[in-house]
């Protein structure tokens, strides 16, 4: 993790387009996204968030555009080079292990292995495992009454953060959130809200959020982009953007079936 220093772009997105098929997901879309601070993504189902994110972890590679983070060009770069830059993601539907208690879970997530960790491990073998991490994650996240608990057993705020807990296990510089509050009641949607608040403001992590929760993004993001049919139809802050027609129309306007 670095200091936050805000306003300066960690995400620099110029041109992304995302096609499968004949299908134009994301159309030419620039964006950029101030370290420390939290920017969401919103837009009716279907209007590209998550295929946005594919191609920003390089999970999808886009037909056009350039990505650059914390200055270097990562276009190009497989998922995990990317993860090993600090860029970190979660998936829309929660991706626990079943089998694994919590911190497993975490642990797991944790470990990259590099020549230097491979070597390490064969002359020292029985050396444990660098929780620094995944201690921080569970204290960020608040799993510390679950951490030896199975996704199962517990309730789905903490399944969602546990999630979340593992995009942070690896400590990184940004992480893009596909939809966390989603089945979340109101107050687990406040205590998830306050935790990612507390991301930028007191470890310096910058997030990437979507979520069809409007009063969760509403309160917690410090710009926002609305995305309607893979374009960016509104841009700004939480103010700007609230009571902006064209945001209402592509919510309410009765062209999409309807969002969660
Ligand atoms: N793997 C795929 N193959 C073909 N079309 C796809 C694929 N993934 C997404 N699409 C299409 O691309 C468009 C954007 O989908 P995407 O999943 O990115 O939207 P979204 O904004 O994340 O929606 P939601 O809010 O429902 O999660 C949709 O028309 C979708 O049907
Ligand atoms: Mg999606």
């Amino acid at each position: 993790m670095t200091t936050p220093t805000a306003g300066q772009p960690l995400l620099d997105v110029a041109g992304l387009r995302v096609t499968y098929g004949g299908v134009v997901a994301v159309a030419d879309v620039d964006l950029r996204i101030g370290e420390g601070t939290i920017y969401g993504l919103i837009g009716p189902n279907g209007a590209g968030k998550t295929s946005m994110v594919d191609a920003l972890t390089g999970y999808t590679r886009p037909a056009a555009g350039w990505i650059t983070f914390g200055g270097r060009d990562i276009s190009g770069l497989r998922p995990y080079r990317r993860a090993r830059l600090g860029l970190a993601r979660t998936f829309q539907s929660v991706e626990l292990f079943d089998d694994l208690t919590v911190e497993e879970n975490l642990l797991v997530a944790s470990e990259h292995v590099t020549v230097a960790s491979a070597l390490r491990d064969l002359f020292l073998p029985q050396r444990p495992p660098d929780r620094t991490g995944v201690d921080w994650a569970i204290s960020v996240c608040g799993l510390e009454d679950v951490t030896d608990r199975y996704p199962g057993e517990i309730s789905l705020g903490k399944r969602k953060l546990a999630g979340i807990g593992r995009a942070l296990a690896r400590q990184p510089r940004l992480v893009l959130l596909d939809e966390p509050a989603a089945g979340l009641d109101t107050d687990e949607s406040l205590e998830l809200g306050r935790r990612l608040r507390s991301l930028p403001e007191e470890h310096g992590v910058t997030v990437f959020l979507i979520d069809h929760d409007m009063g969760l993004v509403l309160s917690v993001c410090d710009q926002l982009m609305v995305l309607d049919f893979g374009r960016p139809i509104a841009g700004g802050t939480p103010a700007e953007i609230r009571d902006d027609p064209r945001v209402i129309e592509a919510y309410l306007g009765g062209h999409h079936a309807g969002s969660h």
